[in-house]
């Protein structure tokens, strides 16, 4: 753990870098491997998410499309202060925090309170999470921001932070586990917390499948670019020679599993060279490399997972018109 000093706001952060960045790459390798040498290939979702996929990221959050983050901040905007005050909150941990926007919403509502004393954004995005944590130590006079470079699917040692403790998950990060993996995941948010802490959760809901789809294939292009820019990330990592002129975004909703799936298609046969792996993966016309799954819930299957895990749900709130979901869930 290391103390910045680049004035008063900079010294008021501290980086805690969980995984070196040696290790991210010998990771990314792995994954890379593992992922492309089986049938189905597949690329875990939180590779896109370097310094231009964080960026893309935010443009796809104000596009006309992209309803989520809209709607989540409404429910803080209407609900942030009764959700802190549930807690009594002092400490806010999040996860997948990136630029930590609507973050502030839970943020001024525990200055309202006065007991707003520290921040722990948890985020693989090392450029999105510095330039966060600078921004908010500087607006907010005596907060302490303990940044943690890590992989929120790995178990965290929190010790560290304060409490009493709300652990924040928003955007629906939590739909990009499949069923299995987020069961594991609560089950370890459940071991973090110590009874009368909080665990907010975003849910996007189950709805209309045109709208779903419309949400993920934004006529602006910019999930498009968001989904292709995975690929200039192997490239520059792992000297991978992927065209991303050959490959096509597609994102289509599937009723049975309840999810967007999002995947890059080879327009054409294709030979890619990963130089760092000394692999050479042949794509034939129309073979898909899966990207992400971004699950949807209902409050039925919320409640389920949560309970599963370990949690008992003490509040759920909606946006008016019941596109998304914050569950506030504790032990029981
Ligand atoms: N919470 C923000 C950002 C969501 S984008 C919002 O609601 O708008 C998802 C964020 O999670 C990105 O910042 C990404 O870097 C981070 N992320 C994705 N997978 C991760 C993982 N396995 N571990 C840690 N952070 C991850
Ligand atoms: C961060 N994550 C939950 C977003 C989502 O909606 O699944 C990422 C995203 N993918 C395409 N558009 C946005």
């Amino acid at each position: 753990m290391h103390r910045r000093s680049t004035g008063t706001a900079g010294e008021r952060v501290v980086v805690r870098d969980v995984l070196g960045r040696r290790d991210r790459r010998a990771e990314l390798a792995q994954d890379v491997h593992g992922g492309l040498s089986g049938r189905v290939r597949q690329i875990p979702p939180k590779y896109f998410y370097d310094a231009r996929g964080s960026e893309l990221f935010e443009r796809i959050t104000g596009l006309p499309e992209y309803y989520l983050t809209r709607a989540e901040t409404e429910i803080l905007q209407d609900h942030a202060l009764d959700l802190v005050a549930e807690i009594g909150a002092h400490v806010l941990v999040e996860y997948g925090s990136g630029s930590s926007v609507k973050t502030r919403l839970l943020l001024d509502a525990m200055e309202a309170r006065g007991s707003l004393e520290q921040y722990v954004p948890v985020d693989v995005s090392e450029e999105a999470v510095h330039a966060a944590a600078d921004i908010l130590a500087a607006e907010y006079p005596g907060l302490q921001v303990v940044i943690v470079v890590a992989d929120f699917d790995m178990p965290l040692d929190l010790s560290f932070a304060g409490r009493p403790r709300l652990i924040a998950f928003l955007g629906s990060t939590i739909g990009n586990f499949e069923p299995q993996a987020a069961r594991r995941f609560v089950e370890c948010v459940a071991e973090e917390l110590e009874p009368g802490d909080g665990f907010l959760v975003g849910f996007d809901l189950v709805k209309d499948r045109r709208e779903l789809e419309a949400a993920y294939n934004d006529a602006a292009g910019v999930t498009a670019e968001f989904n292709l820019n995975l690929l200039a990330v192997l490239n520059r990592e792992l000297g991978a020679d992927f065209d991303l002129g050959a490959f096509r975004h597609r994102a289509t909703y599937d009723e049975e599993g309840a999810r967007i799936e999002m995947r890059l298609v080879s327009e054409r046969d294709q030979e890619v060279r990963i130089g760092a792996l000394g692999l050479a993966v042949h794509f034939e016309a129309g073979e898909a490399l899966l990207t992400e799954f971004s699950h949807k819930y209902t409050h039925g299957s919320a409640l389920a997972l949560l309970q599963a895990g370990g949690l008992h749900l003490r509040r759920w709130e909606t946006d008016r018109e019941g596109r998304f979901a914050l569950a506030l869930a504790g032990l029981g």
